[in-house]
């Protein structure tokens, strides 16, 4: 046995079911073999174990495996029992009510004791893990056990096969190329005065030349990829509310990571009179009375900047013509909780993307992704002239859902493209500078977008981040600009003065 449900419940009912006693036997012992082994294989089909006649009530114990699962089994009895019961002798089913409900699963390992919804207890022994779950009969007809089951399968696969691990081939490099600058860009960019910490974590304050490097970019990848490629200019929400993340799947896991946002519980100047004085007479602001005056959080910042943009397509259907969809994104700062210590520009909290998105049938979503590929290209041989690679890897959204692997075929997916820092020596960690995925179905699914044709709609994105490729580019070509690629410096023009400080 590797998986055991176990319930004993009671349909509840309107009358004392004493005359109708051999009729529901009846009914046990053979409607209800038939119903309960109905799209189970042989040997696998749910069991009534025992049946007990109260006077409110008819008790059962049902044991099942995987397929028709003990909480549907219940369900699938109801509507004929009550059939039965009704017509013949005029008693109702009032409800079901759970006295007790068991899940064995085998597990390697103990997984802990964890807090899940809906599970009261569970117990690790002897290479089994036993869940105790507390549900009623609205919380098996919505499939709360099957996600627990879930769940749990998910950390016990997790727990026996070690820590996730992120998928990564690669797909693509260039050659060596001969290294002319090995400092750490972002040291050499405070030393000469082009950028301070900003006074969050993992923040930065661009002066005027790294601004004009990150405007510079943006250029490129406009003049040279978007408007080529006729995207289309969009603004998206940079605060995002749960609603959005939920159908993202981005509320599954990113919890750690998230910054979070509370909005005060109310605006009115004399609730918040209190902190202000506060504040005015001691020069500390009162965060603990703050916590108490704001609401629950609703969201979160911009995080992976191309969910909320589906909340303009949510709902829609799209006539056939107008894909494939191509949009982009660069109106705001993403925000990540990243790890602890200190890092350079090249690990931020607040960070800079262009996001670019793209919407349509499964083939123009590939195809999309391979004209960027080749833009891109071009981009970073022909006028960044950089040292980099592609690697195939564990697409974006499973990383930050907390799950890990690949899809087979490779159609949909994440390429992550990565360049060498010379500071980092011969074997130092290559730097994901930006990405382009193909993300499936998930997104028009999640948000119910509808293709005019009835055809699966797919979408795929991809994030520049800009204070990644001027890590790369920086670390690669270093701080004077007489040292980098023609084609680039014609694009930058002149070094824009600094400040300077007494
Ligand atoms: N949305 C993708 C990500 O978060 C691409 O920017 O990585
Ligand atoms: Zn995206």
């Amino acid at each position: 046995m590797d998986l055991e449900f176990r319930l004993k419940a009671a349909f509840k009912t309107s009358a004392d079911p004493a005359p109708g006693r051999e009729a529901i036997e009846n009914f046990i012992n053979n409607d209800a073999v038939t119903l309960l082994s109905k799209g189970a294989p042989e040997g696998e089909e749910a069991k009534i174990e025992n049946l007990e006649i109260g006077s409110d009530r008819i008790g059962v114990t049902i044991t099942s495996g995987r397929y028709v699962r003990a909480h549907d089994a219940m369900i699938r009895l109801r509507r004929p029992l009550a059939a039965k019961l009704g017509k013949e002798f005029h008693i109702g089913i009032r409800g079901i009510e759970v006295e007790d409900f068991k899940i064995t699963m085998e597990s390697e390992k103990d997984i802990g004791n964890l807090k899940i919804p809906h599970v009261s207890s569970m117990e690790y022994n002897d290479g089994k893990l036993i869940l105790h779950l507390d549900v009623g009969e609205a919380e098996m007809e919505n499939r709360v056990p099957d996600r627990i089951l879930t769940l749990m399968e998910d950390k016990i696969r997790e727990k026996s096969y070690g820590a996730k691990g992120e998928h990564w081939d690669l797909l693509w490099q260039s050659e060596k190329k001969e290294i002319i600058f090995a400092e750490d860009p972002t040291q050499e960019m405070m030393k000469q005065g082009w950028l301070k910490r900003g006074a969050s974590r993992g923040q930065w304050i661009h002066g005027p030349q790294s601004t004009k490097l990150f405007r510079t970019f943006e250029k490129i990848v406009l003049e040279e990829l978007l408007e080529p490629l006729d995207y289309r200019e969009m603004i998206f929400p940079k605060l995002i509310p749960w609603e959005v993340w939920k159908r993202s799947g981005h509320a599954k896991g990113v919890y750690p990571e998230i910054y979070y946002v509370c909005p005060p519980k109310t605006r009115d100047p004399e609730y918040w009179e209190e902190v202000a004085d506060h504040y005015k007479v001691t020069h500390e602001v009162p965060t603990e009375l703050i916590k108490e005056k704001i609401g629950d959080p609703i969201g979160g910042l911009c995080y992976a900047q191309c969910p909320p943009f589906w909340m303009f397509m949510q709902g829609e259907t799209i006539p056939t013509d107008e894909f494939p969809i191509k949009v982009f994104d660069r109106s705001g700062t993403s925000h990540r909780y990243e790890s602890g210590g200190i890092h350079g520009m090249e690990r931020v909290d607040e960070f800079h993307r262009i996001e670019i998105v793209w919407l349509g049938n499964k083939q123009q979503a590939i195809d999309t992704a391979k004209e960027l590929h080749e833009r891109y290209m071009h981009i970073f041989n022909e006028i960044l002239d950089l040292e980099w690679r592609k690697a195939w890897v564990t697409p974006w959204f499973m990383a930050q859902e907390g799950l890990d692997g690949v899809s087979e075929e490779r159609e949909a997916g994440t390429t992550d493209y990565e360049a060498p820092l010379p500071y980092r020596g011969e074997d130092g960690e290559w730097l994901e500078f930006q990405n382009v995925s193909v993300n499936g179905n998930k997104y028009p699914s999640g948000f119910n977008v509808k293709s005019q044709s009835g055809e699966e709609l797919w979408s795929g994105c991809s994030g520049v981040g800009l204070e990644r490729w001027t890590s790369a580019f920086l670390a690669q070509k270093g701080l004077n600009p007489e040292n980098w690629p023609e084609e680039f410096r014609k694009r930058f023009g002149e070094m824009p003065e600094g400040f300077s400080f007494l």
